[in-house]
């Protein structure tokens, strides 16, 4: 396999592997594959593109965007994962400037803790821990009924709707619980999601480059600077009151968290739902059996987000040689860690393509492994489980016109659908209208 050196970290990176195919000198472990997450083959169906890819080997070396390794299987995931003096979450100058965790980089703000290796990442970890964690969810259960209410009321008189606008309850219950503009969900899903989703060189990426991030950042920027003046009860007045090593937490870490917690809560557990709303539509009779059972609508979410991966991949930078799965690994490559693809691992699930919404055990890997794993995880299976109850009570015979039916033009980092139009028989608000 040819190396260069990389000019700007001085470490080698491989480039072609003339010959063999291969990123390990020669034998089939280690496949240089034709694969980008990012591209419209992949996105038309990832399951698919995974699935070949696996086909191929645990690890696999791609040449796209300077080049990464691709862990496409449950071992390999979970070691590299696990393993954080390896597979650093840190920003570095390897892969480009930007957010660490994706591939291609993306321009926003430091995001505390998930841009923290240990052990700096334990201390604001436990900030968020405290209230993240089931006790602290009680307070916020009564909002996440209201806007779910609210969200189904807008639209449950028309019998029509795009379901995408009824799923911006988790955005908008994010910006609640922080403090900030709830109205402005859809500012806020948009912007995170073309940055962080989309292609560079995108319109949707340059938009929100040009005005998107500028604007949010203001919004983030001035919710600081008022709770700081006057604290309330939400979590911007919790962030900017706390204590990180004795010392009042900066507003710079302030915002690294708040921006990071905007981005995580806006369009992960929407997508969770759009996509369990588009298999409901086909599935019947398990819309059925969760409708009849909704005490088993618990472990049917852990199977839809096992099934479904709103974060399909994330990426971590290799700083110092290591090996997964026999493929050499230098200091300075960069890795995709493809949750999705760790989550349909027949070595680790039986009949991974199949959605069986009794499966238990469910060691799925949606919400992340090892210190990152998702922090706001009891939130997403709160408000997934509200909405998704308030859907099928309320809207138990929903259709979703197929024809009309929207994917995300890029499903690489978030999965899930941008249009979900539906008809449904119509019934009766349960909040007085505002
Ligand atoms: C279905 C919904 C969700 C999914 C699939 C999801 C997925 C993930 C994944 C895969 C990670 C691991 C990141 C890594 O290893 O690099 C993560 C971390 C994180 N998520 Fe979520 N997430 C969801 C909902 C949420 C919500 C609702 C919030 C906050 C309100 C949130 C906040 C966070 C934070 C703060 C981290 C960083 C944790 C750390 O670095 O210690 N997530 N999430």
């Amino acid at each position: 396999m040819d190396q260069v050196t990389d000019p700007e970290s001085g470490t080698a990176r491989h480039t072609s592997a003339p010959g063999g195919e291969t990123a390990d000198g020669g034998s089939s472990r280690c496949p240089v594959v034709h694969f980008d997450h990012t591209s419209a083959v992949h996105s038309l169906d990832p399951v698919a593109s995974y699935r070949a890819l696996r086909a191929q080997g645990p690890v696999v070396w791609s040449p796209e965007h300077g080049g990464y390794w691709v862990l496409t299987d449950y071992a390999s995931v979970f070691a590299a994962a696990r393993d954080d003096e390896t597979f650093s979450s840190a920003r570095s100058a390897h892969g480009g400037e930007g957010l660490n965790n994706v591939i291609p980089k993306a321009p926003v703000h430091l995001h505390i803790p998930v841009e923290l290796d240990p052990p700096e990442h334990r201390t604001y970890r436990k900030i968020i821990n405290a209230v993240t964690a089931p006790a602290a969810l009680d307070g916020l259960r009564p909002r996440i009924a209201y806007w779910t209410a609210r969200f189904v009321d807008d639209v449950i008189e028309a019998g029509q709707a795009d379901l995408a606008t009824v799923i911006g309850v988790p955005a908008a219950v994010t910006l609640d619980w922080l403090g900030m503009d709830a109205s402005q969900w859809q500012r806020y899903s948009h912007t995170m999601h073309s940055v962080l989703a989309n292609r560079p060189g995108t319109d949707a990426h340059a938009h929100a480059l040009a005005e998107g991030i500028p604007w949010m950042s203001q919004q983030i920027t001035d919710v600081i600077a008022a709770r700081r003046a006057q604290p309330r009860d939400d979590i911007v007045s919790y962030l900017v009151g706390a204590q990180v090593d004795g010392a009042p937490m900066s507003d710079d870490a302030a915002y690294s968290i708040i921006e990071l917690l905007i981005s995580g809560g806006v369009g992960t557990t929407a997508s969770l739902v759009s996509q369990t709303l588009v298999h409901l539509d086909a599935d019947r009779s398990q819309r059925a059996e969760l409708i009849a059972h909704p005490e088993r609508l618990e472990r049917a979410i852990e199977e839809f987000l096992r099934a479904f991966s709103p974060t399909q991949a994330l990426a971590r930078t290799i700083v110092r040689d290591t090996e997964i799965a026999g493929c050499p690994m230098r200091a300075g490559d960069r890795a995709l860690l493809a949750w999705s693809s760790a989550n349909r691992d027949p070595q680790q699930f039986e009949a991974p393509d199949e959605v069986r919404i009794d499966r238990w055990p469910n060691r799925h890997t949606a919400f992340g492994l090892g210190v990152h794993r998702c922090a706001g995880a009891h939130i997403a299976r709160a408000i997934a489980a509200e909405l998704l109850g308030q859907i099928l009570t309320r809207m138990p015979d929903y259709v979703v016109d197929r024809e009309r039916l929207r994917a995300y033009p890029q499903q690489g980092v978030n999965a899930g659908y941008e249009h979900i139009p539906a008809t449904f028989t119509p019934g009766a608000r349960l909040l007085p209208v505002e």
